[in-house]
């Protein structure tokens, strides 16, 4: 049965989805209009203003010193700073306008960016100010930031400030990648939340400094900078390992023209399958590691095998069938792939148990090796072979149809069948290459 037609592709401004568009003109607008009725209402002196200029430039500085959080995949990046700690301190100090003025400004000059991303970063940070703000001049009534009455708004407000901040970013990276919003939190945060609590709480640290005596935030700035550096190379570690992974399985994929961008599409195949199959998003997202490396064992292949134009014969076969194998083993040595091995390592099993390396049958193979099987044989069946041209959606739907229950899981078929109903999977554009018959089914 053919699948329906394809639905949810829109694009309204800077190639954004539609939904993510949305959020683009509520967030740059809604922030615009605070920042207009910050500027008219704003109660005007020399030591406010004083104090804001000052915040301003600081916040600048700050935002500056930002770090990539580790996401995995080209063009959803999220930036984390210790600038936030700069902005706490302002929501804390400083009247309500002049704290979301500074704090909107600040982002804006610290990040230089294309316009369009200012925007939406002067936005968020209007709003998030504006709602921590409220709740700290709304709710506190002591009398000083040091009263420990204060404390309970103190805390929350820097929390609400900073989780809006958060939850808008990753929101519209989650609308513009489709992803849903709690994989990117997952990635993003996972091992650098504790240096994004510190930053939070070391914004509060500056903002009773200042109130103290104002020179004494010069001494906050140690352990900002300190904080700057955990971030950043707890950051490095994590993507360093996977850059260089990642690396290697594209370097495997460009010695065969044809199998070009291969790992990376079976890596978001198998993790919108995964999503799709409800499996959360932290394990979702070892399911797209390891799709994105499921080949990687193909370094111990030999040339005249893996790129042979013609059938493999039994020896060579055989020696083809070890990648899985020794794609498991190289990923079990680092920590962070040590679950993605097993998925690695079964990537060829097949449902009735003729597969290899382990002839594994049914759920003996693991949940994430069933679903990158059905996402490595729709990508190979979707592009351009050296013995056959790219087949159609509808064909790969077919044959996948017909392998379930033998070559497939039926219940990760019919998922990934439903979700090609409202996924534009397979559409990417294939690479233009001459068609060579007749010639070999290689392993994919
Ligand atoms: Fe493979």
């Amino acid at each position: 049965m053919p699948p329906p037609p394809l639905r949810g592709r829109f694009s309204i401004v800077f190639g954004l989805t539609r939904r993510a568009s949305l959020l683009w003109l509520l967030v740059s607008g809604g922030g615009s209009l605070l920042l207009i009725g910050a500027l008219v209402t704003a109660p005007w002196s020399i030591s406010i203003v004083a104090s804001a200029v000052l915040l301003t430039v600081a916040d600048a500085i700050a935002e500056s010193f930002r770090v990539a959080l580790p996401t995995s995949r080209a063009g959803n990046r999220v930036e984390n700073s210790v600038g936030a700690a700069i902005a706490i301190a302002a929501v804390l100090l400083l009247p309500l306008q002049w704290a979301v003025l500074t704090v909107s400004v600040g982002i804006v000059l610290g990040r230089r960016t294309a316009w369009y991303k200012s925007a939406f970063n002067g936005g968020q940070a209007a709003i998030s100010a504006t709602l921590g703000g409220l709740l700290w001049h709304l709710g506190n009534q002591a009398a000083t930031l040091t009263d420990l009455h204060a404390a309970p708004f103190v805390i929350a407000a820097s929390l609400v400030y900073a989780t809006a901040n958060i939850l808008f970013v990753s929101g519209i990276v989650a609308l513009a990648s489709g992803l849903p919003m709690r994989v990117g939190l997952t990635r993003g945060y996972r091992h650098t939340w504790p240096a994004t609590v510190g930053v939070v709480f070391v914004g509060v640290l500056i903002a009773v400094l200042w109130s103290i005596s104002a020179w004494t935030v010069a001494l906050a700035a140690i352990p900002l900078t300190a904080l700057y550096y955990t971030l950043r190379n707890t950051v490095s570690l994590e993507t360093n390992t996977v850059d260089a992974l990642f690396q290697l399985a594209d370097i495997l994929d460009a010695r065969d023209a044809y199998t070009h961008g291969h790992s990376l599409r079976v890596g978001q195949y198998a993790e919108k399958l995964a999503l799709s199959l409800g499996i959360p998003g932290d394990d979702a997202h070892l399911i797209f590691l390891a799709g994105r490396l499921h080949d990687i064992g193909k370094c111990a292949i030999r040339n005249e095998v893996l790129l042979k134009p013609g059938a493999l014969n039994d020896e060579e076969r055989e020696h083809m069938c070890i990648h899985p194998a020794v794609g498991g083993s190289m990923l079990e040595s680092f920590s962070l792939f040590k679950e993605c091995a097993r998925y690695v390592r079964g990537h060829h099993e097949r449902w009735d148990g003729n597969g290899y390396p382990d002839k594994l049958s049914g759920e003996a193979i693991p949940l994430g090796a069933r679903i990158i099987a059905v996402a490595d044989a729709f990508d190979a069946m979707t592009t351009t072979r050296p013995y056959r041209k790219a087949l159609p959606v509808a064909e790969a739907h077919r044959r996948l149809e017909e392998g379930a229950g033998t070559q497939w899981d039926p219940k990760i078929i019919k998922a990934f069948l439903k979700l090609l109903e409202t996924t534009p999977l397979g559409q990417h554009q294939p690479v233009a290459l001459p068609v060579q018959t007749p010639s070999a089914a290689a392993a994919a």
